[in-house]
């Protein structure tokens, strides 16, 4: 089928269904075109939280499907594909922070939101990587234990130097992988440019970069500058996108490393199969872990 019919077919579908598509920043271009809404983790968590429809279709990854089953119990709510994981949120489990926790006794456990249903339970608030130093800055307690992901730790602890951030050796294993070498590589052949970078990178590079932010607050500063070449320092996708919503500046991918497999996962015709009602995978989450899971949630959206 040709690709417009289909985003036509699938528009025409999910009204008829009352289905909600949310996409993640990093989807392929014709998933974010048929998305009601796409955006960084924090705002798609937001977005679930309102949308009116009955049944909630995430294209992106499992933790933010299973974020919106948490804050919408009574919503069917599907991942457009199942095989879609984040290596980062699978890295720590409940047990093995369970265990850790007596180690640092009075701290306050701030999750990254890309975290296990399971391993939030048990932890006292979330946060996003557009979020987390709003959040841990407004927290009362100075000790927190951060996880899983240990650059985006450093950046908060570097940004609220009052705190005491404790940090486990996690993290996303698609950007930590930038080096210093390509961040000098990218500056020596775009000189004009400046270099936007997620938080999610190593320290040395974050270090480097002109702007840190979340996939969206990337997108926005690129598209709200006055400058005409950016160097993106997260997932591919995002310098594709702002090259179409600003066809006169020029993007420049900081690594062509930089690509999130699991995100890539999904293709139009898995959303298709899924407001067909014959495919995606239904998240079902015991009622146990979705109220333990919601109280970090909802501190997130209220801090947040
Ligand atoms: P954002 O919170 O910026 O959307 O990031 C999510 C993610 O998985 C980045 O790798
Ligand atoms: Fe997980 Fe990294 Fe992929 Fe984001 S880019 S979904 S953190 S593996």
């Amino acid at each position: 089928m040709e690709i417009h019919a289909l985003q036509q077919e699938i528009l025409r579908l999910k009204k008829a269904r009352d289905i909600c598509i949310l996409a993640h920043s990093y989807q392929a271009r014709e998933i974010v075109e048929i998305a009601d809404f796409s955006g960084d983790s924090y705002q798609l968590s937001v977005q679930a939280k309102t949308a009116p429809q009955r049944t909630v279709l995430m294209c992106g990854v499992r933790f933010m499907a299973e974020t919106v089953k948490i804050l919408n119990p009574g919503k069917t709510v599907y991942l457009a594909n199942g095989g879609a994981g984040c290596p980062m949120a699978e890295q720590m489990d409940r047990e093995l922070i369970e265990a850790l926790r007596p180690s640092y006794p009075g701290y306050t456990v701030v999750a990254y939101i890309n975290t296990t249903a399971a391993l939030k339970t048990i932890c006292d608030v979330c946060v996003t990587s557009s979020s987390a130093v709003k959040i841990v800055k407004k927290l009362d307690n100075p000790n927190i234990l951060f996880l899983p992901d240990c650059n985006l730790g450093t950046y908060v602890a570097r940004q609220v130097p009052e705190k005491n951030i404790k940090l486990l050796q996690g993290g996303c294993p698609i950007h930590a992988r930038v080096s210093v070498r390509e961040v000098e590589e990218a500056r020596a052949a775009y000189p004009d440019a400046e270099l936007l970078v997620h938080p999610e990178c190593v320290p040395r590079v974050v270090e480097r970069a002109d702007f840190v932010g979340s996939t969206s607050a990337i997108m926005a500063y690129a598209a709200a500058s006055e400058r005409r070449e950016f160097i993106i320092g997260t997932e591919l996708s995002i310098a594709e996108h702002l090259s179409y919503r600003c066809p006169d500046k020029r993007f420049y991918p900081l690594s062509k490393d930089l690509l999130c497999p699991n995100m890539k996962l999904t293709t139009l015709m898995d959303v298709y199969h899924a407001v067909c009602g014959q495919g995606g995978e239904e998240i079902l989450l015991e009622e146990e872990t979705i109220a333990a899971a919601r109280r970090c949630i909802d501190r997130m959206i209220e801090l947040g």
